[in-house]
């Protein structure tokens, strides 16, 4: 949906923080039936980071927070609500944002959780954007924040050679330049929940020594069926946005999809008729960092002098759920 006429809405600042331990596919090889070489090729993944024991979600959302704050130029007590999208949040309550906006000193500001997800940035992007451009907010900190090393079956190699850790935050803000935020398209078909799940823990299936002993706690994925779902999804959504925009293809300068895997990326753009040179990815050093994986690459693609202001660029993501969200919006010059 193309947003509304009225106050135009920004990115104002992008932080990030990844754990300084490097895992690379070979180290993964020494414990798991698995190879450089098969990871390599049916991924792109060559490594990940992966969290000290002690670190949290919350702990790298922190690092993340301050940094996108600190580019924003906003002292942390003009944020009107902290929202972090995660799929490990430190605990299932309290909030992990709650954490994170006390540590930053955001003293005047509403905290929740949103949980999506991988989609997860998206929606809270979104969420935080019509916060603002209604006026409800004039500030808004949005976190994408994993531990995700935790609820990971490191017995299992069809999930476990997938992920990685890291952080990702923005600010929203009301535009001063001439980028602003254009639209989002959000979907969700709840019929293919089983498809990407951690079982048990929650009401459904409360914690007993069975579960545990049966590693219901971690992740479960069946991964060709997700493969397929994303593909589609990808471009279904990507064009939805687009044309309620009222924009082309043609006119997208970056394209940043969910850092899930390379040929799902591939298959996706090859069939927008997206050129390579116009795609950001960097799960190659990160994996699949779930809700951290797009403010990773707005980041990163930002260090590397790939967004500059006005420039029309993508958001897509996708996870469990199983949920899928886009965004359109022309860079504000972050
Ligand atoms: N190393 C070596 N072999 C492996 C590994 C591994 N790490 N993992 C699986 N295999 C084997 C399988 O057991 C299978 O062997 P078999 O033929 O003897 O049964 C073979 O490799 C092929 O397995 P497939 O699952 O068919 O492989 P595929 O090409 O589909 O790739 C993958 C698997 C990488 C998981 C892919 O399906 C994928 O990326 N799916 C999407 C995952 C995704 O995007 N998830 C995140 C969504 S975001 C969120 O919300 C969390």
């Amino acid at each position: 949906m193309k947003l509304a006429k009225g106050r135009a809405v920004t990115i104002r600042g992008v932080g990030t923080a990844l754990p300084d331990r490097c895992i690379s596919n070979h180290d993964l090889s020494k414990t798991l039936d698995t190879s450089d070489e098969w990871i390599g090729q049916r991924t792109g993944i060559r490594s990940r980071r992966i969290a000290d024991a002690g670190v949290c979600a919350s702990d790298l959302g922190i690092v993340a927070a301050r940094g996108a704050l600190r580019q924003a130029g906003l002292p942390a007590a003009q944020v009107g609500l902290v929202i972090t999208a995660t799929i490990s949040p430190d605990q299932l309550m309290p909030a992990t944002a709650s954490r994170i906006a006390h540590q930053v000193g955001a003293v005047n500001a509403g905290a929740c959780d949103l949980s999506a997800g991988c989609t997860g940035f998206v929606y809270a992007l979104s969420m935080a954007t019509g916060m603002v451009v209604s006026g409800l907010q004039e500030h808004v900190l949005v976190v994408g924040a994993e531990v995700i090393s935790r609820i990971l079956d490191w017995e299992d190699r069809n999930t476990a050679v997938l992920f990685g850790d890291g952080a990702g935050a923005v600010v929203v803000s009301p535009a001063t330049g001439s980028g602003r935020i254009l639209g989002f398209d959000l979907g969700n078909d709840g019929s293919g929940g089983a498809l990407l799940t951690i079982p048990a823990g929650g009401s459904r299936m409360p914690a007993t020594h069975a579960t545990v002993d049966a590693r219901l706690h971690y992740m479960k994925m069946s991964g060709s069926e997700v493969f397929r779902f994303a593909t589609r999804v990808v471009v279904d959504s990507a064009r939805r946005v687009l044309d309620s925009c009222g924009r082309r293809v043609d006119e997208v300068r970056l394209f940043v999809p969910h850092q899930a895997n390379l040929r799902i990326i591939d298959a996706a753009t090859r069939r927008l008729g997206i050129p390579d040179d116009r795609v950001y990815t960097n799960l190659q050093r990160y994996g699949n960092t779930s809700c951290a994986s797009i403010p990773l690459c707005l980041s990163d693609a930002r260090a590397e002098g790939r967004l500059a202001e006005g420039d029309l660029v993508l958001l897509m993501g996708f996870g469990a759920g199983l949920t899928w969200g886009a965004c359109l919006m022309e860079w504000g010059g972050a």
